[in-house]
């Protein structure tokens, strides 16, 4: 609606790490094939963060594109959202490390939503400049979950990638950004998907810590039977709050862990496959880097034209998901750097 503040998407960008694992790689460290591979889950190659690369670096390669692209610098954003669950460390936030690279004062704190992070963030900073608290905010999606991955089990090791991807939010009157915001999660699942050992818990006794290693842990079928399921009712839920049909929506850009789970979510949303942007064949699941990775590349393809409707959607260990729909495009948003003050209007 004109005359409501809205957060408009102004800057994107991605980093990703030079260093490819394909699936012939793959089939050499597990037994498995490409055949397999391709045929289950639509990956032929994954990006691995190498030594020089890190959460911290790969977060700040895809910020300083957003902003860039924004034409603002990191001491004009007044709030830093990184949503992720591969920090690299706890104590301080993974948004602290990325300010302390990007510079300015703005406030920094992470969430933590799995794969649907960069979506549940994407809802949280939208808020903060809707409600006119603030008008800037960065928000980055970045994992590096292959540091969890264990590289001997072929049931997880084939699916995931590493990567980082950021936008800018931006007010405006204009109807733009997020339109609908679809929130859920199942915390009863959290066995599904997990990494345990690597928090403040301790097991009672010590010969339980084997069991504690620090390897992602998957049960592979239940993830995917939940994935069909909320990926395509909370896209379709987004599509309806926001006041949409179907017909309306320009580009699905999906969380891509398995092309298997986003052909679900198109189906139940009846659109062709040139609305749906599908790039999980080069990365693998980045989890929650996949949906900015995909908008880039999407934006980049010359795909997304100003007044389109987008609509993103994610899910993740917790188990969690998250959809909304985006009107793409900067209307209405002021270049002047005169209106460009740091807090409020
Ligand atoms: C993991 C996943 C690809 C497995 O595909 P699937 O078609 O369900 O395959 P299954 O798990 O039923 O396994 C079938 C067989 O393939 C085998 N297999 C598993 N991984 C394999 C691999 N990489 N290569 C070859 N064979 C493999 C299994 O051991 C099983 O063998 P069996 O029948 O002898 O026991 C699929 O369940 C999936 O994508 N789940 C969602 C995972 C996900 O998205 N996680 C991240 C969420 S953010």
């Amino acid at each position: 609606m004109a005359g409501t503040r809205h957060a408009a998407i102004t800057g994107w960008g991605m980093a990703m790490p030079d260093r490819i694992l394909t699936n012939a790689d793959l089939a050499e460290m597990v037994e498995t094939s490409d055949e397999w591979i391709v045929s289950r889950t639509g990956i032929r190659e994954r990006r691995i963060a190498g030594t020089q690369d890190t959460t911290t670096s790969l977060s700040v390669g895809a910020a300083r594109q957003a902003l860039d692209r924004a034409g603002i610098t990191a001491d004009e954003i007044d709030l830093i959202i990184v949503g992720t669950c591969t920090p690299d460390q706890f104590l301080v936030s993974q948004a602290c490390l990325v300010q302390a690279e990007l510079g300015g004062t703005a406030g920094a704190f992470d969430l933590g939503a799995a794969c649907s992070g960069f979506v549940y963030a994407l809802a949280t900073g939208s808020q903060f400049v809707q409600t006119g608290l603030h008008n800037r905010v960065l928000v980055i999606g970045v994992d590096t979950l292959t540091r969890f991955v264990d590289y001997t089990d072929r049931t997880t090791c084939v699916l995931f990638g590493d990567g980082a991807g950021a936008v800018v939010l931006e007010a405006t009157d204009e109807e733009r950004g997020l339109l609908s915001t679809v929130l859920g999660a199942d915390g009863a699942g959290n066995k599904h998907l997990y990494i345990p050992g690597w928090g403040a818990f301790v097991p009672e006794s010590a010969e339980l810590f084997p069991e504690y290693r620090p390897y992602l842990q998957m049960n592979g079928n239940e993830v995917f039977r939940f994935a069909v399921r909320v990926m395509g009712d909370a896209a379709a839920e987004a599509v309806e709050q926001a006041g949409l049909s179907f017909a309306d929506v320009d580009m699905l850009i999906p969380h891509q862990a398995n092309l298997r789970i986003i052909d679900a979510a198109a189906r139940r949303l009846d659109l062709p496959r040139d609305k749906v942007w599908v790039n999980v064949d080069r990365y693998g699941n980045t989890s929650a880097a996949s949906v900015p990775i995909a908008l880039c590349e999407a934006e980049a393809a010359g795909k997304l034209a100003e007044g389109d409707n987008l609509v993103f959607v994610a899910f993740g260990g917790g188990l969690s998901w998250a959809a909304g729909v985006v009107r793409w495009g900067t209307e209405g948003v002021c270049r002047d750097p005169a209106c460009r003050s740091r807090r409020g209007r």
